[in-house]
C-alpha cells in the first residue's frame, strides 16, 4: 500500500489507461467512502459524485459526441476556466504544458484534426475503466466550491494509493448531456 506522502509525490496526470482492466466496484465504493471523510465547512458536504463505467461510460461518450457531431460545442459555461484576464505568468504555464503535451503526442502546431482527436480523448475519460464526476451544489458559494476541491483531492490521493487517475474539466461544457 502506497503512503499518503508517496501518493503526494508520485500523483501526476495519466492520459492512457488500459481500458481492459477492470476496476471492481467495491474497490471504487471504498475509495469513495474514504474520500468523501474529507472536511468540509460545517460539514456541509456541498458535493455530489457520480461514478460511471461498463455501459453507462460509454453512453454518455457517445451522447456527447453526437453533440458535437449535431454542431454543439458544449453549453454556455457556467463559470470562468482561468481568469479572463489570465496574468502571464498563468499563460506561460498553460502554454508550456500544452506545448509539453502536444510534443510527447508527436502532435503539430497546425494540426488542428490532430488536437480535436487529442481533445475527444477527454471525453473518453482516456480509457480509464472507471469515471467519476463531481458536481458542486448549485446552492455552494465561492467557499464551497473550495470544498469540494478538498473533496477532489482526496479522491485523487485515495485512488492513487490503489490505481492511477486524473481530474478532467471537459465535461463542464456539457452539463445538459450530464
Ligand atoms: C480541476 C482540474 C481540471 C483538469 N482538467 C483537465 C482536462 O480537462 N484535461 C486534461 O488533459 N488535463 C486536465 N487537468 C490536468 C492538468 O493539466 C494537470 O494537473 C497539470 O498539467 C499538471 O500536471 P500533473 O497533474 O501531471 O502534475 C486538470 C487538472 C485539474 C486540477
Amino acid at each position: 500500500m502506497v503512503t499518503v506522502s508517496e501518493a503526494v509525490e508520485e500523483r501526476r496526470s495519466v492520459r492512457q489507461f488500459i481500458p481492459d482492466k477492470p476496476v471492481p466496484l467495491d474497490v471504487v465504493r471504498q475509495l469513495v467512502k474514504k474520500a468523501t471523510r474529507s472536511a468540509s465547512g460545517g460539514n456541509t458536504q456541498p458535493w455530489h459524485l457520480y461514478v460511471v463505467s461498463g455501459d453507462k461510460k460509454v453512453e454518455l461518450t457517445e451522447a456527447v459526441f453526437h453533440e458535437m457531431g449535431e454542431g454543439n460545442l458544449g453549453d454556455a459555461p457556467e463559470y470562468n476556466m482561468y481568469p479572463i484576464e489570465c496574468p502571464d505568468s498563468y499563460m506561460v504555464r498553460r502554454r508550456k504544458v500544452a506545448k509539453d503535451m502536444y510534443d510527447l503526442m508527436g502532435l503539430k502546431r497546425n494540426d488542428k484534426l490532430g488536437r480535436v482527436n487529442a481533445m475527444r480523448r477527454n471525453f473518453e475519460f482516456f480509457d480509464a475503466p472507471v469515471g467519476i464526476i463531481v458536481t458542486v451544489d448549485r446552492v455552494a458559494d465561492r467557499n464551497g466550491w473550495g470544498h469540494t476541491g478538498m473533496l477532489i483531492v482526496s479522491v485523487l490521493l485515495a485512488v492513487e494509493c490503489f490505481i492511477m487517475t486524473r481530474s478532467l474539466t471537459f465535461f463542464r461544457n456539457f452539463t445538459s448531456t450530464l
